[in-house]
């Protein structure tokens, strides 16, 4: 064997036992106990518990948006992965038009190939179907490895907005490709005349962010997007889903038997839209903005009743200076705040607090990431998988700040948040890449993670 993580507390999505895990070639080669410990790395895990590694399926590397790029290249956006116990990213390659899926994935494979430091696999976002050409792409894209697809309802002057026509289509070709469909739900027509209102009206502070995509915008596009899935029979994945009625929307659809899923995100878990009011609120602009604190509640109780599927970051940092383009204008704000390596820490904390089981924090981290997204051998401690790992310290208390982060941002969100336990080492296919505070990793070890289809 390789590697021998012993005493530890394994954590399934099911169960949480006492074994050990014995690595050979980067793959979980067995889980029991007494293994023969000759010539391999052996780290004792006692008092600790050890849980796959998180996969967060929502970043934005190196994105240009908002007039710029987002602060996190592939090598800084997976070393501050790695450095959270994430083990597997997924990036949103943006196709534009004229451009085809595997064209826009393979430009954006190269640039992460010899940059990323824990695997990576892509969600591609489609912004023109081409005149129809790119449906006829579908297959052939799922079968590169991707097989989901984005659409944004909102984004109309970054010509990156689908309208409901092209949803529609992207659906339908869904079920015959085995893809699955994502969609950021807000109504751009609604925030397009908030807007317009309140710049008028000479109101520009951050708070005019979340007034004019308050909970009914954001609700409006789920609502929409689950009417379209239903009445197609096609499945539906929601990003950063955060608010209430969408949530409802979401349970309702799932007990009626479709195939609906949704995300949410640590911000919108933990923070509430009065971060607007600060002075600093500038930098917590993302969309959807953060809610009232009845969707926060809500979004916690989908969660701990199965509604909610994933927790994902929709890490996308900019830098101060950036933000602070939007000081006396919050449509210049860049939209996005960063996350990845905020995400495990902050469910593990809760698991750790009782709020939920590890079990939970497991599920949505990483077995139904895996799961949704087809990463056949991620999601599990279970042999014949690889040997993404984290060994977490539940004693150990940290404090976030930029300082120790591991990211190219200049300011997080989190400053100042305390978590009670936190991982203290990240194996990457049983290659150690991040020990107590460091990262020890290399970039160009991740791989791309060629997803299977759903069918
Ligand atoms: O504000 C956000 N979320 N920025 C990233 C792009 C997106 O909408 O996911
Ligand atoms: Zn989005
Ligand atoms: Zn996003």
């Amino acid at each position: 064997m390789d590697l021998i993580i012993k005493n530890g507390k394994i954590v399934s999505p099911v169960e949480v036992y006492e074994a050990d895990i014995a690595v050979k070639d980067g793959i979980i080669a067995a889980i029991g106990k007494g293994f023969d410990e000759t010539g391999a790395q052996v780290v004792d895990a006692s008092g600790k518990y050890v849980l796959p590694g998180a996969i967060d399926v929502h970043t934005h590397l190196a994105m240009p948006f908002g007039g710029t790029v987002s602060a996190d290249g592939y090598f800084s956006g997976t070393r501050a992965a790695a450095c959270g116990g994430v083990t597997t990213v997924f990036d949103y390659a943006i196709q534009r038009k004229g451009k085809g899926i595997v064209q826009t994935v393979e430009e954006r494979n190269k640039m992460a190939e010899n940059e990323a430091c824990v695997d990576y696999a892509f969600h591609c976002a489609i912004t023109d179907l081409n005149g129809g050409e790119l449906l006829d792409e579908f297959s052939a894209a799922a079968e590169y490895g991707v097989p989901s697809f984005k659409c944004f309802m909102v984004y109309k002057k970054e010509n990156m907005m689908v309208d409901d026509g092209t949803l529609a289509k992207i659906l339908e070709k869904s079920k015959e490709a085995g893809t699955l469909t994502n969609v950021h739900a807000e109504n751009p027509d609604l925030i397009d005349a908030r807007v317009s209102k309140y710049l008028s009206e000479g109101k520009t502070s951050a708070w005019y962010h979340y007034m004019s995509r308050p909970e009914f915008v954001e609700a409006e596009a789920d609502i929409r997007a689950i009417h379209w899935a239903k009445s197609l029979n096609a499945p539906l994945y929601i990003v950063h889903l955060a608010n209430k009625e969408g949530a409802e929307a979401v349970s309702k659809a799932r007990s009626e038997g479709y195939e609906i899923y949704a995300e949410t995100c640590p911000q919108y878990l933990y923070f509430t839209n009065e971060v607007y009011k600060r002075e600093d609120g500038r930098n917590f602009v993302c969309s959807p903005p953060m809610k009232g604190e009845e969707s926060r509640k809500a979004l916690w109780q989908a969660l701990k009743r199965g509604d909610i599927s994933v927790v994902a970051t929709d890490h996308c940092p900019f830098m101060s200076y950036e933000k602070d383009w939007g000081k006396d204008d919050f449509t210049k704000i860049p939209n996005g705040c960063a996350g990845v390596e905020n995400l495990y820490p902050f469910m593990l904390d809760a698991a750790n607090k009782g709020e939920i089981s590890f079990s939970k924090a497991v599920e949505v981290c990483s077995f139904n990431p895996a799961k949704i997204f087809g990463c056949a051998r991620k999601g599990n401690l279970t042999p014949g998988y690889d040997a993404d790992i984290v060994i977490y310290d539940p004693k150990k208390e940290f404090t976030v700040s930029c300082s120790n982060m591991h990211s190219d941002y200049d300011h997080t969100i989190w400053e100042g948040v305390k978590f009670s336990g936190y991982p203290e080492k990240t194996f990457s296919r049983g290659k150690l890449v991040y020990d107590n505070g460091k990262f020890v990793g290399e970039a160009g070890w991740g791989k791309f993670v060629k997803r299977i289809p759903r069918k």
